[in-house]
């Protein structure tokens, strides 16, 4: 079970020390949310900041991208440091190209999907990404309310990676708590975003302890994965 500390919910004045302190606190992944102004109604940060952080942190950077035009997007993110690349299937006869140059700039691929969109748009494509992201509010700012509605969702992308033997994480973000991770992982997530809940406490470090042990704690025991 990983969980990723969301940067959105940082001191943006601070962001050098708050990466610091999600370095520290146990987690294994950080995670860079990316708007656009377009896709979503807000704007976030670009790839100079993501190049900036990246010698503060041996987190695997986990970088979701929530933009329209992703394509001119991935090499900067890739040369900035970026591990994974996250972009949206609501983005339609994009995704296939989009997939194949996020690998061809070997980085790992995740395919995210918005709670009002099915899951079956997924399905075409879970035999070539590393990672299904579960949106669990509509994506574009931090501290909303879990959306409870998408629990079936985490369920079928778990089921369709026992089902046809693959490796892929199943990720969830926003609302994540220590009430709902609790709710994810019994449904079969494995990695989990959060970030008002983690980035709001004083003491991450043990923040992040506690969700990990909820996690572990609702695991089914269906992953065996690659990270
Ligand atoms: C929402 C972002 C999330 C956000 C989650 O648009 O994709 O990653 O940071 O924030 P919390 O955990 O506060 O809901
Ligand atoms: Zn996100």
């Amino acid at each position: 079970m990983i969980i990723a500390p969301s940067l959105l919910a940082a001191n943006f004045g601070q962001l050098a020390k708050e990466t610091g302190r999600a370095s520290r606190s146990g987690a294994q992944w950080l995670h860079l949310d990316i708007m656009d102004g377009h896709f979503v109604p807000n704007i976030s940060f670009g790839p100079q900041v993501v190049k900036t952080l990246r010698p503060l942190s041996k987190l695997f950077f986990d970088v979701h991208l929530m933009c329209s035009k992703p394509e001119i997007l991935l090499q900067p993110f890739a040369q900035a440091g970026a591990d994974q690349i996250i972009i949206h299937v609501e983005l339609g006869e994009a995704v296939a190209s989009l997939i194949w140059k996020i690998r061809a700039l070997g980085k790992k691929v995740g395919l995210a999907v918005n709670p009002p969109t099915s899951i079956a748009l997924i399905q075409p494509y879970l035999a070539q990404i590393d990672l299904v992201l579960v949106m669990t509010v509509n994506p574009g700012f931090g501290g909303q309310s879990f959306i409870h509605e998408c629990l079936p969702k985490i369920q079928q992308a778990s089921e369709w990676r026992r089902e046809k033997n693959l490796r892929y994480r199943v990720e969830v973000d926003g609302g994540i708590n220590n009430e709902t991770i609790a709710e994810c992982a019994g449904a079969g997530a494995d990695t989990f975003v959060a970030g008002t809940a983690l980035f709001n406490q004083r003491n991450m470090r043990a923040a992040v302890a506690r969700m990990q042990k909820i996690a572990d704690a609702h695991d089914p025991g269906l992953a065996d994965l690659k990270i």
